[in-house]
């Protein structure tokens, strides 16, 4: 940071006092640790109670822990597959395969672990495999081999040791299900001019390699690949890397594969169908394909138009030159993910890749451009450089989640995106990072073994909160120390893997290296605090005394220790222990917090707070002065005033609101509702807030006040306060509603700017649901003027998701069964989605119990979708209690689809119980909890103690709040 940076002075000499204790404090975060493990340790106490399953057998055995020994390095893989498309005698897709991996001995050893799963092996002799030695040495023999299913091994003793520095052949030949379950190598299905077609694709992260064929499955076990397909003549294969050459005879095309760099088995991906696909003469190879008829829609044009700019962009800013020499990008009609980053061979779902201008909406659009930069952006950060284990899969992914706005604004420099970062990052990580039930964004390797433990990884944590802290870290570095330091990790690295401390050795080096940057302590020990503790600081600032301090922000404070109580499963001395940690660690949560402020009249400025509070004389300020701290919210942080400047900064929102930067208008409102339900304000200075939206033209403040809203109609819709909120939230509406009327021409355009268009659908939306005269009318007449011609939809596809919605939940069957039809006719994946969610806003229980089943039927719903649909039924609040019952009822069900493996799982756990705010609804969760124990929650147990908490809180807040909130917007309402 250049010019403008400082510590203040009293604050520089407070450091000084604060290295005496950093100790103490390094005492104090592994205690958060311990708390964590302890925590896990008292569940594994009693398992009849407990959620989890116990804990196994500890075993000393190589083959039965997670992690692979250190005795072997693989080198090289020869894979061949044949996928058949056609299912054989007993009815089931399979594939064959052969595949051989020539690894090195590192330490002396009599045995071969390497992971396998599902796959049936040939057996040469009795045994699952051939092993012979390299370069004249002599390999022992096998003398027994065996699976260990539940860590996913193929077991090879053999009779002598192997010898370190020689290399090995190890060769399998194998049988495997093409299924579709969207894990490994899968199929996927779809109808073209009436016929069914077949294709078949890879997903392989995190551990879905062993899937596809025989391998040291970790992302640190880099290694090259040679990779053949055997196709049918009319299909085309794909993989990482160009295809070199093709055999052809008179059935069959054979196409090898060149050999790769070196990396990742989860970075693996081969493709076999007849897409076609579009390109541009580029020097950076780069291909858009899709399904035939999607290819010749013009469906991949914008994702073509983009893609190397972005490309171009990364270059640029990780001071790299692109690794490969193509880059695939394939939307897939079967994917369980977004999309997923395989080097060189990016997958996508259709909604994240195909845009078609008559029918997309421009939020569609912007998916597809922040997509593709976040998965381009792996192309470095992650592929070339990946980190050793994924303890560390926040800081590749929280990477992406960052820079993939940078990208997006280079493609799309008009739409404003690097604001939209803290909609989409920073709020929701705040959402949960607000919870006991919380964690740190790292994690110790230890703690991280089984496939559920993996995949419980890519979380909103992960995703969200490393954006958001990257993000901070980036900027008070400055964006060319960041970038320089990045640049020369990403250097150091090339083809090799890392741990996070790695990175931030290269940016303190940058930091070093730069004269004018400052700062108060190391990058470590800065990021430590934000890395190593869960949550964040709430500060607060005393305009009266200049006073800045920070506390642990959390929606309920008390939850840690009520939650302890009534779980008696604990041994009493361990009770009582925890019970007083929870006290001290309570002291202990400190960041280093780097804050940029303003005040009215004045330049912004920029301060550490490095300890518990802070005097800092600056920020006392008259009274007719305010002062707005987190300026452009480049910090992961909440801000709290005294009430006088709260007053001020409420008053100037009404008088001149553009004052005041747009996306800090935002973060105050959500600030403002966030502290109000953790009880640090009054819920009425909170809704104050949005009195000033009457003048608010917006996108960014509209959406996080319309997200707060939300969470309010999910608690009153049921109640007596919904009736008086409508009326209050119409008036407010109305006149946003009334200019976008003009600006589009009575609603027969939409506005020219990206973002405004997104405004003008939270006007529609919201007019029409809080009943604004005129708004459902429009929408119904348009929806039914559609259903009268059904080969011509006029309406615009930026309004489509509201209108849909609204006439069906006006409709009856009639609509329903039209929005049905069009769902299943629409060939664009996003009018698909559209539809589909629009299905669930009937009001009619025996459909939306219909549409439930349907779930459950690939044939109406496919996999991907199940999980998202019964979301969208659950957010309706007749839906709500039927998504409930049939999730229970049918729970096995889907814990044998989604539970180990897939991260859609945890958003089912939290969509189906988001409303929940009773105290019948906490027990039923309660009781949930209990009865599927033995079942569990796998990669939805955290998702399922979230719940838990969020209902208990709200409980509390309801039997505080509810009768203020109903007086003000009695007294607010016309
Ligand atoms: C586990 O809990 C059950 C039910 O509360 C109780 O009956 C049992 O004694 C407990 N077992 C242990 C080992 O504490
Ligand atoms: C693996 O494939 C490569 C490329 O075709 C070939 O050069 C090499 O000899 C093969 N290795 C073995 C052990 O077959
Ligand atoms: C693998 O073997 C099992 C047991 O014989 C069999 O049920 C399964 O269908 C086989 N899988 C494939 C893909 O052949
Ligand atoms: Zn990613």
């Amino acid at each position: 940071m250049g010019k403008g940076y400082y510590i203040s002075k009293h604050l520089a000499t407070a450091a000084m006092v604060l290295a005496a204790i950093a100790l103490v404090t390094i005492i104090a975060l592994s205690v958060v640790y311990n708390r964590e493990k302890s925590k896990n340790a008292a569940k594994f106490t009693n398992a009849t109670t407990s959620p989890v399953p116990p804990t196994p057998k500890t075993s000393n055995e190589p083959w039965d822990k997670y992690r692979l020994p250190d005795t072997l390095s693989p080198e090289y893989y020869n894979v061949t597959l044949w996928p058949r498309l056609v299912k054989n005698v007993n009815g089931m897709y399979i594939f064959t395969g052969i595949s051989g991996v020539m690894f090195t001995c590192v330490k002396k050893t009599d045995l071969i672990l390497i992971h396998s799963n599902k796959l049936n092996l040939t057996l040469f002799k009795g045994h699952h495999a051939k092993l012979t030695g390299q370069s004249g040495v002599t390999a022992p023999a096998i003398k027994t081999t065996w699976f260990q299913t539940e860590k996913q091994y193929l077991v090879i003793q053999l009779e002598g040791k192997l010898k370190p520095g020689k290399s090995y052949w190890l060769y399998t030949e194998f049988t495997g299900e093409l299924a579709d379950d969207l894990e490994g190598f899968y199929r996927s299905e779809y109808m073209e001019d009436g016929e069914k077609k077949i294709i078949a694709i890879t997903q392989m992260q995190a551990t879905y390699a062993r899937k596809a064929f025989p391998c040291f499955d970790e992302p640190g076990m880099k290694a090259v690949f040679h990779i053949t397909l055997i196709h049918d003549l009319e299909t085309t294969a794909l993989s990482n890397i160009m295809g070199l050459e093709q055999h052809e005879n008179d059935i069959l095309t054979r196409t090898i594969f060149g050999p790769t760099k070196k990396m990742s088995t989860y970075l693996v991906a081969f493709v076999v169908s007849d897409f076609k696909y579009i390109s541009a003469k580029d020097k950076k190879g780069v291909r858009i394909w899709a399904r035939k008829k999607a290819i010749e829609d013009g469906q991949g044009d914008y994702a073509l138009k983009i893609t190397q700019p972005i490309l171009e962009f990364f270059e640029k800013y990780y001071n790299t030159s692109y690794p490969l020499s193509k880059s695939d990008q394939i939307a897939l009609p079967d994917f369980n993910s977004g999309a997923m980053e395989n080097w060189g061979l990016v997958t996508y779902r259709e909604t994240a890749l195909l845009y078609d201008p008559r029918t997309s909406a421009n939020g569609n659009k912007q998916r597809i451009a922040t997509v593709v930069s976040h998965e381009l952006a792996h192309m470095w950060f992650g592929n070339l450089v990946t980190l050793k284990w994924w303890n560390d899969l926040w800081l590749n992914e929280g990477f992406a989640s960052y820079v993939e706005y940078l990208g997006a604004d280079y493609a799309e420099p008009n739409w404003n995106m690097k604001d939209q970062t803290i909609l989409y990052d920073l709020q929701r990580a705040f959402a949960v990072d607000s919870l006991t039930s919380s964690h740190p964004l790292s994690r110790k390797k230890e703690e991280v073994n089984t496939p559920s433990e993996i995949s419980e990884m890519f979380s909103t944590i992960s995703y969200s909160k490393g954006a958001a802290v990257l993000k901070m870290l980036s900027e008070f570095l400055t964006e060319p120390v960041f970038a320089k330091g990045l640049g020369n990790y990403l250097k150091q690295f090339a083809f090799g893997s890392s741990v996070h401390s790695d990175l931030w050795d290269h940016l303190q080096k940058a930091v070093d290296q730069t004269p004018g940057v400052k700062l108060p302590y190391s990058v470590h020990e800065i990021m430590n605090r934000w890395i190593l503790q869960m949550g964040f600081p709430v500060i607060t600032i005393d305009t009266r005394t200049g006073n800045v301090s920070q506390k642990h922000f959390l929606l309920e404070p008390d939850y840690v220790v009520k939650h302890h109580h009534c779980n008696i499963t604990f041994p009493d001395p361990l009770k009582t222990l925890l019970i007083s940690l929870t006290a001290v660690l309570n002291l202990s949560y400190e960041w280093f917090v780097p804050i940029k402020w303003m005040k009215k009249h004045q330049v912004q400025d920029q301060l550490w707070l490095l300890q518990k509070s802070a005097l800092h004389k600056p920020m006392k300020v008259s009274k007719d002065e305010w002062v707005l701290a987190n300026l452009h919210v480049s910090g992961y942080f909440r801000v709290n005033y005294d009430l006088g400047n709260w007053e001020r900064l409420l008053s100037q929102l009404e008088s001149d609101h553009q004052v005041i930067p747009v996306v800090n208008r935002a973060q105050i409102l959500d600030d403002a509702f966030n502290l109000a339900r953790a009880s640090i304000i009054n819920i009425t200075l909170a809704l104050r807030t949005t009195k000033y939206l009457l003048h608010e033209r917006e996108y960014i403040p509209w959406e996080a006040a319309l997200r707060n809203l939300n969470y309010f109609f999910q608690l009153f819709d049921r109640s007596e306060v919904y009736g008086a909120m409508q009326a209050y939230l119409k008036k407010q509406v109305k006149p946003l509603f009334e200019y976008f009327g003009i600006i589009s021409s009575n609603w027969t355009t939409v506005a020219s700017g990206h973002t405004d268009q997104f405004t003008q659908i939270i006007a529609l939306s919201l007019a029409c649901s809080t009943g604004v005269e005129g708004c459902r009318e429009l929408t119904r007449s348009w929806f039914k003027k559609w259903m009268q011609n059904p080969h011509n939809n006029t309406i615009h596809p930026n309004l489509r998701s509201t209108v849909y919605c609204d006439a069906i939940a006006a409709g009856g069957t009639e609509e329903w069964n039209f929005g049905w039809q069009m769902f299943q006719k629409a060939t664009v994946a996003a009018e698909a989605v559209k539809l589909r969610s629009a299905l669930a806003c009937t009001k009619v229980p025996w459909l939306l119990n219909r549409y439930l089943e349907y779930t459950m039927n690939p044939e109406k719903i496919r996999k991907q979708d199940a999980t998202s649909t019964i979301g969208y039924i659950a957010s309706n609040i007749i839906g709500q209690p039927l998504a409930w019952d049939f999730v229970r009822a049918n729970w096995d069900y889907f814990f044998k689809l989604y539970g180990t493996g897939s991260f859609t799982f945890s958003r089912l756990i939290s969509d189906v119980t988001y409303r929940f705010c009773t105290p019948f609804e906490l027990s039923q969760l309660k009781r949930f909890q209990k009865d599927n124990a033995e079942t569990g929650f796998g990669s939805g147990t955290q998702a399922l103690q979230q719940a838990i908490e969020k209902t208990t809180a709200k409980i509390k807040w309801l039997a505080e709040n509810k009768e203020p909130v109903l007086q003000w917007f009695l007294s607010e309402s016309p």
